[in-house]
């Protein structure tokens, strides 16, 4: 485990995919929602560890909006470790005081359950004066369906007479996603060997660097994140310049 002052340059935005519970489950003989409950651990871990090092903001994606053609009992059983985190962080709030850690749910909430939604909107209000780190938790999030969101915002407010067609540039459309006046992510960590986006911070990874893994999700330690944070140090990024 590392601490801040060992790296160079740490990014400002960290984007997780936390991926590999399933197959992590089947090599141990249990039930995929057993790989779930370990993964959920794992993102105690690392959004802790994180704060620690004082990353200003990292995002990790919990469910898709694709997510719900799983089986039913899977779905339940995510559903109910959101619960579960959800009701700790009301019963541990001095200790995230202390962390100054804000919380946020992004996607689409109203796709949730009332009484999640609720205690996710009391979970973002509570902690939204913390400002060592912002964790985002994405739920029923899609990138698509992000950038449609704040489109047809835009649309609306051409409709409205307010702005005309030509008013539209980058910063309005990134101001309509759930991640305005957040810096873009940085650093993107894929575990689980596979290399992909699936509809994760489409708008917003234009320009971040990728580091994957083979680790599955709740293998995944804070060495690990060390490991990645090693290895952006270490890239030239340019964009687009030379
Ligand atoms: C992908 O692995 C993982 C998910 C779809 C669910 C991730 C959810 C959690 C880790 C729980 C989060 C809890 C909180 C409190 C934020 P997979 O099931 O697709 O793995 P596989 O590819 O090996 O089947």
């Amino acid at each position: 485990m590392s601490k801040s002052s060992d790296f160079t340059i740490l990014p400002s935005h960290v984007g997780v995919i936390m991926d590999g519970n399933g197959r992590w489950a089947k090599l141990r003989n249990l039930p995929r929602t057993a790989g779930h409950k370990e993964g959920a651990e794992t993102f105690r871990k690392i959004a802790n560890y994180a704060c620690d090092l004082g990353i200003p903001v990292i995002t990790f994606y919990a469910f898709s909006t694709e997510n719900w053609s799983r089986p039913e009992l899977e779905v339940n059983a995510i559903m109910d470790l959101f619960r579960d985190y959800l009701d700790e962080a009301k019963e541990r709030q001095a200790e995230n005081e202390e962390r100054g850690m804000r919380v946020r749910f992004i996607g689409d909430l109203t796709g949730l359950d009332a009484d999640i939604f609720e205690m996710a909107m009391g979970l973002t209000d509570l902690s939204s004066d913390k400002t060592r780190i912002t964790v985002n938790v994405a739920v029923n999030y899609g990138g698509r369906q992000e950038i449609l969101k704040s489109v047809k915002e835009i649309a609306s407010r051409i409709q409205g007479g307010e702005i005309v067609p030509d008013d539209i540039d980058i910063n309005m459309i990134s101001d309509g996603l759930y991640t305005a006046n957040l810096p873009d992510p940085d650093l993107i960590i894929r575990p689980s060997g596979e290399y992909r986006l699936s509809n994760f911070l489409t708008w917003q990874s234009a320009y971040s660097e990728f580091w994957f893994s083979d680790i599955l999700w709740p293998d995944f330690t804070e060495e690990d994140f060390d490991e990645a944070l090693r290895a952006f140090e270490k890239r030239n990024r340019r964009f687009g310049g030379i």
